[in-house]
């Protein structure tokens, strides 16, 4: 991007009330650049955690990030399906610059307007919701903004919290083999979640977060005009669909996300606790594949 095109989208941003920072070196090769963690660590400051005067109950802990508490075997699934390629070995490209950041409160904007730069700024700067005040950073989406495939899953943990991207513990690993039996890579694809920051200790999304984040990725969606939607696990089915059908029973069938069609199927870390399922998301992914190509409606 060049320094007249950060400057206008600056400008633009300003317009709208959004405040930016904006790096005195800006320069076409984004690998001189900080990464989104650096940026975060360097701009946000996470206020001390007052103790609370009533003891509060245990948090409900979600499946789909369990993974990300360190407990019980750690040892990377290779094993996707029989016929799997090996696991890939390369690097994926780290996130979007996100070096616009803004330490004032997001005011109120048309979020359904804002092109990729102005959403990222939004989101990063967003303080809708108390999860701003534990998050690292956000986890705004990473890959492919004209992909066919979008992959929606639920919430960042604790990988994915400190380094910006969806999907980058042992659950990443094994979506990113999902992808590659299909033969895409994770570049192609366009991958986000259902909220943008972390709960912590991995509880279960709220209904009030899920609320105040729900226009960021239909705005991303709607940028993207995905051929098919898969949503991973029953929080991105739930929310997307809203409905609370169990996984099983919306699986295997053709669902819409407004136009856009969708297909559910188990959260990766839901088949690492049960590979015996591998199967069933297989067959998922593979009529998702008809949906792409336009052998599905
Ligand atoms: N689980 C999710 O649902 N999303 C992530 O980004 C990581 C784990």
């Amino acid at each position: 991007m060049t320094v007249t095109t950060r400057q206008q989208q600056a400008a633009r941003l300003q317009a709208m009330g959004i405040q930016v920072w904006v790096s005195r070196e800006v320069t076409e090769d984004t690998s001189d650049l900080e990464t989104p963690a650096e940026t975060a660590r360097e701009n946000v400051v996470a206020p001390p955690v007052l103790p609370s005067a009533e003891p509060e109950p245990p948090p409900v802990v979600s499946e789909a990030r369990v993974e990300n508490t360190g407990a019980g075997n750690t040892q990377v699934d290779t094993a996707w399906v029989d016929e799997e390629p090996p696991l890939p070995t390369d690097d994926f490209m780290p996130g979007l610059d996100i070096s616009e950041m803004s330490s004032q409160p997001a005011p109120a904007i048309d979020i359904s307007s804002l092109d990729w730069p102005e959403l990222q700024v939004a989101v990063s700067s967003c303080t809708a919701c108390e999860l701003h005040k534990t998050r690292t950073q956000t986890v705004f989406g990473v890959g492919d903004h004209a992909a066919e495939w979008m992959i929606i899953g639920e919430a960042p943990g604790a990988d994915e919290d400190q380094q910006g991207e969806p999907f980058v513990g042992r659950a990443g690993q094994l979506l990113n083999n999902m992808l590659k039996a299909l033969g895409l890579q994770r570049e192609q694809v366009f991958i986000a979640n259902i909220l943008k920051c972390r709960p912590p200790e991995n509880r279960n999304p709220q209904p009030e977060e899920i609320v105040h984040c729900e226009a960021f990725l239909q705005r991303q969606v709607a940028l993207v005009k995905p051929k098919v939607i898969l949503a991973v696990g029953g929080v991105a089915a739930h929310n997307l669909l809203k409905v609370d059908t169990a996984v099983s029973k919306l699986r295997g069938q053709l669902h819409h996300y407004g136009e856009t069609p969708l297909v559910v199927t188990y959260h990766p870390a839901y088949l690492l606790r049960k590979p015996s399922e591998k199967r069933k998301s297989w067959a998922d992914l593979k009529f998702a594949a008809a949906v792409v190509r336009g052998e599905q409606s």
